[in-house]
Protein backbone atom coordinates (compact mmCIF):
# COMPACT_ATOMS: atom_id res chain seq x y z
CA UNK A 1 0.00 0.00 0.00
CA UNK A 2 -1.07 2.15 -1.46
CA UNK A 3 0.13 1.93 -4.88
CA UNK A 4 2.70 0.91 -7.29
CA UNK A 5 6.19 2.65 -7.61
CA UNK A 6 9.33 2.37 -8.70
CA UNK A 7 12.70 3.96 -7.69
CA UNK A 8 16.23 3.12 -9.22
CA UNK A 9 17.00 0.76 -11.47
CA UNK A 10 15.27 -2.43 -11.60
CA UNK A 11 15.37 -5.07 -14.11
CA UNK A 12 12.71 -5.61 -17.08
CA UNK A 13 11.30 -8.74 -15.38
CA UNK A 14 10.80 -10.59 -11.83
CA UNK A 15 13.66 -12.86 -10.91
CA UNK A 16 16.01 -12.54 -13.87
CA UNK A 17 19.77 -11.62 -13.50
CA UNK A 18 20.52 -8.08 -13.09
CA UNK A 19 24.11 -7.01 -12.59
CA UNK A 20 26.29 -4.08 -11.69
CA UNK A 21 28.71 -2.08 -13.75
CA UNK A 22 31.75 -4.07 -12.44
CA UNK A 23 28.98 -7.17 -13.42
CA UNK A 24 28.27 -8.14 -10.06
CA UNK A 25 24.69 -9.90 -9.76
CA UNK A 26 22.44 -7.69 -7.06
CA UNK A 27 20.82 -9.71 -4.59
CA UNK A 28 17.34 -9.38 -5.17
CA UNK A 29 15.06 -9.41 -1.25
CA UNK A 30 11.05 -9.66 -1.22
CA UNK A 31 9.38 -7.49 1.20
CA UNK A 32 5.83 -9.13 1.02
CA UNK A 33 2.94 -8.88 3.52
CA UNK A 34 0.74 -11.55 4.75
CA UNK A 35 3.05 -14.36 3.00
CA UNK A 36 3.11 -14.04 -0.94
CA UNK A 37 -0.89 -12.93 -0.74
CA UNK A 38 -0.36 -9.31 -0.37
CA UNK A 39 1.56 -6.23 -1.09
CA UNK A 40 4.63 -6.45 -1.34
CA UNK A 41 8.17 -4.51 -3.32
CA UNK A 42 11.26 -6.10 -4.88
CA UNK A 43 14.55 -4.59 -3.79
CA UNK A 44 17.87 -5.37 -5.30
CA UNK A 45 20.96 -4.45 -2.87
CA UNK A 46 24.76 -4.31 -3.62
CA UNK A 47 25.19 -7.06 -0.85
CA UNK A 48 23.14 -10.08 0.62
CA UNK A 49 20.52 -8.49 3.07
CA UNK A 50 21.06 -12.03 4.78
CA UNK A 51 24.95 -11.68 5.74
CA UNK A 52 24.39 -10.78 9.51
CA UNK A 53 27.66 -11.43 12.00
CA UNK A 54 26.40 -10.81 15.41
CA UNK A 55 23.67 -11.22 17.56
CA UNK A 56 23.17 -9.48 20.88
CA UNK A 57 20.31 -8.89 23.29
CA UNK A 58 19.34 -4.90 24.24
CA UNK A 59 17.74 -3.21 26.63
CA UNK A 60 14.35 -1.68 25.77
CA UNK A 61 14.39 1.17 26.84
CA UNK A 62 11.67 2.66 24.37
CA UNK A 63 9.12 3.52 26.26
CA UNK A 64 9.14 0.08 28.47
CA UNK A 65 7.14 0.31 32.37
CA UNK A 66 4.71 -1.13 34.13
CA UNK A 67 1.00 -1.11 32.52
CA UNK A 68 -1.80 -0.91 34.66
CA UNK A 69 -5.62 -0.88 33.93
CA UNK A 70 -7.42 2.24 34.21
CA UNK A 71 -8.73 1.63 37.57
CA UNK A 72 -10.74 2.77 39.24
CA UNK A 73 -12.10 4.11 35.98
CA UNK A 74 -11.12 7.97 35.48
CA UNK A 75 -11.02 10.22 32.10
CA UNK A 76 -7.46 11.25 31.95
CA UNK A 77 -5.26 14.25 30.79
CA UNK A 78 -0.87 13.85 30.07
CA UNK A 79 0.53 17.13 29.40
CA UNK A 80 3.35 15.87 27.25
CA UNK A 81 4.55 19.48 27.23
CA UNK A 82 5.75 18.89 30.64
CA UNK A 83 7.74 15.87 29.83
CA UNK A 84 11.20 16.06 29.90
CA UNK A 85 13.20 16.47 26.23
CA UNK A 86 16.22 14.24 25.30
CA UNK A 87 16.97 11.07 23.12
CA UNK A 88 16.02 9.70 20.20
CA UNK A 89 12.86 8.64 17.96
CA UNK A 90 13.22 4.66 18.52
CA UNK A 91 14.70 4.34 22.06
CA UNK A 92 13.68 8.08 23.40
CA UNK A 93 9.90 7.04 23.19
CA UNK A 94 7.97 6.91 26.50
CA UNK A 95 5.59 4.70 26.39
CA UNK A 96 1.51 6.65 27.18
CA UNK A 97 -1.02 3.57 27.05
CA UNK A 98 -1.01 0.27 25.50
CA UNK A 99 -2.92 -2.78 24.56
CA UNK A 100 -2.16 -6.26 22.82
CA UNK A 101 -2.81 -4.40 20.04
CA UNK A 102 -0.68 -0.93 19.78
CA UNK A 103 1.46 0.92 21.62
CA UNK A 104 1.60 4.26 22.50
CA UNK A 105 4.23 6.43 22.93
CA UNK A 106 5.51 10.17 23.03
CA UNK A 107 9.23 11.03 21.93
CA UNK A 108 11.08 14.38 22.67
CA UNK A 109 14.01 13.57 19.90
CA UNK A 110 16.77 15.64 19.19
CA UNK A 111 19.34 12.97 18.38
CA UNK A 112 19.53 10.93 16.25
CA UNK A 113 18.26 7.33 16.04
CA UNK A 114 20.51 3.90 15.26
CA UNK A 115 19.13 1.81 12.40
CA UNK A 116 15.52 -0.14 13.59
CA UNK A 117 13.60 -2.34 12.16
CA UNK A 118 10.04 -3.16 13.87
CA UNK A 119 9.09 -6.67 13.26
CA UNK A 120 6.13 -6.74 15.70
CA UNK A 121 3.79 -4.27 13.10
CA UNK A 122 4.04 -1.14 11.65
CA UNK A 123 4.34 1.91 12.75
CA UNK A 124 2.60 5.29 12.43
CA UNK A 125 4.73 8.64 13.46
CA UNK A 126 2.61 11.50 13.83
CA UNK A 127 5.24 14.79 13.82
CA UNK A 128 3.89 17.32 15.80
CA UNK A 129 6.42 19.97 15.57
CA UNK A 130 10.16 20.31 13.86
CA UNK A 131 11.45 18.27 11.31
CA UNK A 132 13.21 15.18 10.53
CA UNK A 133 14.34 12.95 7.94
CA UNK A 134 13.86 9.93 7.51
CA UNK A 135 16.12 6.86 6.22
CA UNK A 136 15.63 3.40 4.85
CA UNK A 137 15.90 0.99 2.86
CA UNK A 138 13.82 2.62 0.25
CA UNK A 139 15.05 5.96 0.81
CA UNK A 140 14.72 9.07 2.12
CA UNK A 141 11.61 11.00 2.90
CA UNK A 142 11.77 14.41 4.56
CA UNK A 143 8.92 14.74 7.26
CA UNK A 144 8.05 17.90 9.00
CA UNK A 145 5.08 19.05 11.40
CA UNK A 146 1.96 17.43 10.42
CA UNK A 147 2.93 14.53 8.67
CA UNK A 148 2.39 10.81 9.13
CA UNK A 149 4.94 8.81 8.52
CA UNK A 150 3.83 5.20 8.16
CA UNK A 151 6.68 2.86 8.38
CA UNK A 152 5.58 -0.51 7.27
CA UNK A 153 6.84 -3.65 9.38
CA UNK A 154 10.09 -4.92 8.67
CA UNK A 155 11.54 -1.55 6.83
CA UNK A 156 14.97 -1.05 8.44
CA UNK A 157 15.22 3.00 8.89
CA UNK A 158 16.46 5.41 11.10
CA UNK A 159 15.34 8.95 12.34
CA UNK A 160 17.34 11.95 12.37
CA UNK A 161 15.96 14.86 13.80
CA UNK A 162 16.96 18.57 12.84
CA UNK A 163 18.80 20.76 15.04
CA UNK A 164 15.09 21.99 16.63
CA UNK A 165 14.28 18.14 17.71
CA UNK A 166 11.08 16.54 16.99
CA UNK A 167 7.85 15.86 19.09
CA UNK A 168 6.12 12.83 17.90
CA UNK A 169 3.29 10.77 18.80
CA UNK A 170 4.19 7.27 18.12
CA UNK A 171 1.05 4.21 17.06
CA UNK A 172 3.12 0.92 17.06
CA UNK A 173 0.24 -1.71 16.03
CA UNK A 174 0.80 -5.42 16.07
CA UNK A 175 -0.30 -6.08 12.40
CA UNK A 176 -0.75 -2.92 9.53
CA UNK A 177 -1.87 0.10 9.19
CA UNK A 178 -3.71 1.17 6.17
CA UNK A 179 -6.45 3.60 4.56
CA UNK A 180 -9.50 2.75 5.68
CA UNK A 181 -10.97 0.02 3.52
CA UNK A 182 -14.15 2.10 2.56
CA UNK A 183 -11.81 4.78 1.11
CA UNK A 184 -10.51 2.75 -1.88
CA UNK A 185 -11.66 1.12 -4.98
CA UNK A 186 -11.68 -3.30 -5.22
CA UNK A 187 -8.31 -2.25 -6.86
CA UNK A 188 -7.05 0.04 -4.34
CA UNK A 189 -7.94 3.65 -5.91
CA UNK A 190 -8.40 5.88 -3.74
CA UNK A 191 -12.33 6.82 -4.22
CA UNK A 192 -13.81 10.19 -5.09
CA UNK A 193 -15.61 10.25 -1.71
CA UNK A 194 -12.22 9.73 0.60
CA UNK A 195 -10.65 12.55 2.01
CA UNK A 196 -7.14 12.36 0.61
CA UNK A 197 -5.90 10.40 -2.40
CA UNK A 198 -2.36 9.32 -4.11
CA UNK A 199 -1.33 12.62 -4.58
CA UNK A 200 -1.35 13.67 -0.90
CA UNK A 201 1.01 10.63 0.09
CA UNK A 202 4.42 11.21 -0.58
CA UNK A 203 7.22 7.98 -0.79
CA UNK A 204 10.78 7.93 -0.65
CA UNK A 205 12.89 9.88 -2.73
CA UNK A 206 14.69 6.85 -4.29
CA UNK A 207 17.96 4.66 -3.66
CA UNK A 208 19.64 5.17 -0.66
CA UNK A 209 23.33 4.19 -0.91
CA UNK A 210 25.47 4.30 2.56
CA UNK A 211 28.92 2.58 2.64
CA UNK A 212 29.81 0.36 5.50
CA UNK A 213 30.52 -2.56 7.19
CA UNK A 214 29.33 -4.13 10.64
CA UNK A 215 26.24 -1.90 10.72
CA UNK A 216 24.09 -2.40 13.38
CA UNK A 217 20.72 -2.69 13.40
CA UNK A 218 18.01 -2.69 16.19
CA UNK A 219 15.08 -5.25 15.57
CA UNK A 220 12.00 -5.25 17.39
CA UNK A 221 10.29 -8.90 17.97
CA UNK A 222 7.54 -9.76 20.38
CA UNK A 223 10.31 -11.01 22.69
CA UNK A 224 12.11 -7.49 23.28
CA UNK A 225 14.85 -5.62 20.92
CA UNK A 226 18.16 -7.42 19.71
CA UNK A 227 21.24 -5.71 18.03
CA UNK A 228 21.63 -7.16 14.53
CA UNK A 229 24.91 -6.84 13.38
CA UNK A 230 25.38 -6.91 9.60
CA UNK A 231 28.04 -7.48 7.64
CA UNK A 232 27.00 -4.52 5.18
CA UNK A 233 25.39 -1.41 5.75
CA UNK A 234 21.31 -2.44 4.48
CA UNK A 235 20.95 1.22 2.56
CA UNK A 236 22.57 -0.06 -0.58
CA UNK A 237 19.66 -0.61 -2.41
CA UNK A 238 19.91 0.36 -6.28
CA UNK A 239 16.62 0.14 -6.99
CA UNK A 240 13.18 -1.38 -5.71
CA UNK A 241 9.44 -1.31 -6.87
CA UNK A 242 5.99 -2.07 -5.73
CA UNK A 243 3.14 -1.52 -3.58
CA UNK A 244 4.93 -1.50 0.08
CA UNK A 245 6.96 1.51 1.14
CA UNK A 246 6.80 3.89 3.86
CA UNK A 247 4.99 7.14 2.71
CA UNK A 248 4.36 10.17 4.61
CA UNK A 249 0.83 12.38 4.73
CA UNK A 250 0.65 15.55 5.91
CA UNK A 251 -2.77 16.16 8.35
CA UNK A 252 -3.13 19.80 6.20
CA UNK A 253 -4.01 17.72 2.80
CA UNK A 254 -6.98 15.74 4.86
CA UNK A 255 -9.91 17.20 3.17
CA UNK A 256 -12.69 17.84 6.23
CA UNK A 257 -15.98 16.23 5.33
CA UNK A 258 -18.81 19.03 7.21
CA UNK A 259 -22.48 18.07 7.44
CA UNK A 260 -25.56 20.36 7.91
CA UNK A 261 -25.44 19.22 11.29
CA UNK A 262 -23.00 17.29 13.15
CA UNK A 263 -20.92 14.86 12.16
CA UNK A 264 -19.54 11.78 13.86
CA UNK A 265 -15.39 10.96 13.86
CA UNK A 266 -15.84 8.39 11.37
CA UNK A 267 -15.68 11.38 8.53
CA UNK A 268 -12.18 11.93 10.10
CA UNK A 269 -11.05 9.10 10.08
CA UNK A 270 -7.64 8.77 7.93
CA UNK A 271 -5.58 5.19 8.98
CA UNK A 272 -6.83 1.99 10.42
CA UNK A 273 -5.11 -1.04 11.44
CA UNK A 274 -6.03 -4.70 13.65
CA UNK A 275 -8.19 -3.07 16.34
CA UNK A 276 -8.00 0.67 16.37
CA UNK A 277 -8.45 3.53 13.84
CA UNK A 278 -6.73 7.26 13.55
CA UNK A 279 -8.49 10.19 13.03
CA UNK A 280 -7.55 13.67 12.20
CA UNK A 281 -9.43 16.30 13.13
CA UNK A 282 -8.95 19.53 11.00
CA UNK A 283 -9.83 23.00 10.42
CA UNK A 284 -13.43 23.20 8.94
CA UNK A 285 -16.22 25.18 8.71
CA UNK A 286 -18.55 24.63 11.84
CA UNK A 287 -21.96 22.69 10.90
CA UNK A 288 -23.74 25.27 8.73
CA UNK A 289 -27.88 24.50 9.96
CA UNK A 290 -29.18 27.72 11.56
CA UNK A 291 -30.37 25.26 14.61
CA UNK A 292 -27.47 22.71 14.15
CA UNK A 293 -25.20 22.54 17.59
CA UNK A 294 -21.82 22.77 15.88
CA UNK A 295 -19.85 20.56 18.31
CA UNK A 296 -20.16 17.11 19.75
CA UNK A 297 -23.20 15.62 21.79
CA UNK A 298 -22.27 13.76 24.80
CA UNK A 299 -21.45 10.24 23.78
CA UNK A 300 -20.25 6.86 25.16
CA UNK A 301 -18.41 5.02 22.61
CA UNK A 302 -19.51 1.56 24.46
CA UNK A 303 -16.98 -0.86 22.60
CA UNK A 304 -13.88 1.62 22.27
CA UNK A 305 -11.25 3.56 24.56
CA UNK A 306 -10.75 7.59 23.02
CA UNK A 307 -6.97 8.85 23.12
CA UNK A 308 -6.69 12.57 21.60
CA UNK A 309 -4.00 14.39 21.03
CA UNK A 310 -4.06 18.33 20.65
CA UNK A 311 -1.41 19.26 18.03
CA UNK A 312 -2.18 22.84 16.57
CA UNK A 313 -4.78 25.71 16.44
CA UNK A 314 -5.94 28.43 18.72
CA UNK A 315 -6.41 26.82 22.10
CA UNK A 316 -6.66 30.08 24.04
CA UNK A 317 -10.11 29.63 24.12
CA UNK A 318 -9.75 26.64 26.20
CA UNK A 319 -7.52 28.58 28.93
CA UNK A 320 -7.83 26.85 31.92
CA UNK A 321 -8.93 23.48 31.59
CA UNK A 322 -5.58 22.71 31.28
CA UNK A 323 -5.73 20.79 28.04
CA UNK A 324 -3.59 22.80 25.25
CA UNK A 325 -1.07 22.15 22.99
CA UNK A 326 0.20 19.08 23.11
CA UNK A 327 -1.95 17.87 25.28
CA UNK A 328 -3.17 14.16 25.67
CA UNK A 329 -6.41 12.78 26.78
CA UNK A 330 -8.23 9.32 27.29
CA UNK A 331 -11.83 8.92 27.02
CA UNK A 332 -12.34 5.16 28.26
CA UNK A 333 -15.52 3.39 27.70
CA UNK A 334 -17.46 2.74 30.81
CA UNK A 335 -17.60 7.02 30.91
CA UNK A 336 -19.34 9.28 28.71
CA UNK A 337 -17.42 12.43 27.85
CA UNK A 338 -18.40 15.94 26.01
CA UNK A 339 -18.52 19.19 25.53
CA UNK A 340 -17.41 20.77 28.84
CA UNK A 341 -20.43 22.76 30.74
CA UNK A 342 -21.10 25.97 28.86
CA UNK A 343 -19.28 24.77 25.85
CA UNK A 344 -22.79 24.88 23.91
CA UNK A 345 -23.87 28.09 24.53
CA UNK A 346 -20.25 29.67 24.10
CA UNK A 347 -20.34 28.69 20.70
CA UNK A 348 -23.87 29.28 19.49
CA UNK A 349 -22.95 32.93 21.08
CA UNK A 350 -19.82 32.66 18.98
CA UNK A 351 -21.74 32.18 15.88
CA UNK A 352 -24.00 34.94 16.77
CA UNK A 353 -21.01 37.02 16.76
CA UNK A 354 -19.73 35.49 13.49
CA UNK A 355 -17.91 33.13 14.11
CA UNK A 356 -17.93 30.29 11.11
CA UNK A 357 -14.88 28.29 11.60
CA UNK A 358 -12.52 25.81 13.97
CA UNK A 359 -9.12 25.61 13.34
CA UNK A 360 -8.15 23.06 16.00
CA UNK A 361 -6.24 20.45 14.79
CA UNK A 362 -6.50 16.42 16.46
CA UNK A 363 -4.89 12.97 16.03
CA UNK A 364 -7.24 10.56 17.61
CA UNK A 365 -6.87 7.18 18.08
CA UNK A 366 -9.90 4.90 18.98
CA UNK A 367 -8.79 1.34 19.87
CA UNK A 368 -11.31 -1.20 20.39
CA UNK A 369 -9.75 -2.68 23.49
CA UNK A 370 -8.88 -0.62 27.00
CA UNK A 371 -6.02 0.90 26.83
CA UNK A 372 -3.58 -0.05 30.09
CA UNK A 373 -1.85 3.61 31.48
CA UNK A 374 1.87 3.28 31.45
CA UNK A 375 3.39 4.61 34.52
CA UNK A 376 6.35 6.65 32.68
CA UNK A 377 3.31 9.23 31.68
CA UNK A 378 1.67 9.40 35.15
CA UNK A 379 4.41 12.29 36.05
CA UNK A 380 2.55 14.40 33.21
CA UNK A 381 -1.00 13.81 34.33
CA UNK A 382 -3.46 16.39 35.34
CA UNK A 383 -5.08 14.92 38.35
CA UNK A 384 -8.14 17.52 38.26
CA UNK A 385 -9.36 16.51 34.57
CA UNK A 386 -11.63 13.80 35.58
CA UNK A 387 -13.91 16.38 37.67
CA UNK A 388 -14.15 19.21 35.16
CA UNK A 389 -17.68 18.06 33.43
CA UNK A 390 -18.64 18.96 37.27
CA UNK A 391 -18.10 22.04 37.80
CA UNK A 392 -21.43 23.62 36.92
CA UNK A 393 -23.22 20.53 38.74
CA UNK A 394 -21.26 20.91 41.92
CA UNK A 395 -21.92 24.78 41.94
CA UNK A 396 -18.17 25.85 41.41
CA UNK A 397 -17.53 26.12 37.62
CA UNK A 398 -14.71 28.00 36.64
CA UNK A 399 -15.52 30.30 33.86
CA UNK A 400 -12.15 29.70 32.26
CA UNK A 401 -12.92 25.73 31.82
CA UNK A 402 -16.66 26.48 30.63
CA UNK A 403 -14.97 27.74 27.58
CA UNK A 404 -12.94 24.65 26.55
CA UNK A 405 -14.33 24.82 23.25
CA UNK A 406 -15.70 21.99 21.02
CA UNK A 407 -14.03 18.63 22.70
CA UNK A 408 -14.39 15.84 20.52
FE1 LIG B 1 -15.25 11.45 21.77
Amino acid sequence: MPYYRVAGEIPRKRHIRFRGPAGNLYAEELMGEEGFVSDSSLLYHEHPPTAIVKSEAVADTAGQGRLVPNHPLLPRHYRTQDLPAGGDLVLGRRLMMANDDVRISFAAADAGSELYRNSVGDEAVYLRSGSARFESVYGTIHASAGDYVIVPRGTIHRWLPSADGVHALVVEARGHIRPPRRYLSQFGQFLEHAPYCERDLRGPDGPLIVAGEDVPVIVRTSAGLTMLTYAFHPFDVVGWDGYLYPYAFNIADFEPIVKRTHAPPPVHQTFEGPNFVICSFCPRPLDFDPQAVPIPYNHHNVDSDEMMYYVAGDYSARKGSGVGLGSITLHPSGFTHGPQPGAVEAVIEAIAQGKTTTDETAVMIDTFRPLQLADGARSAEDPEYAWSWAGAARGAVDPDRADKGPGF
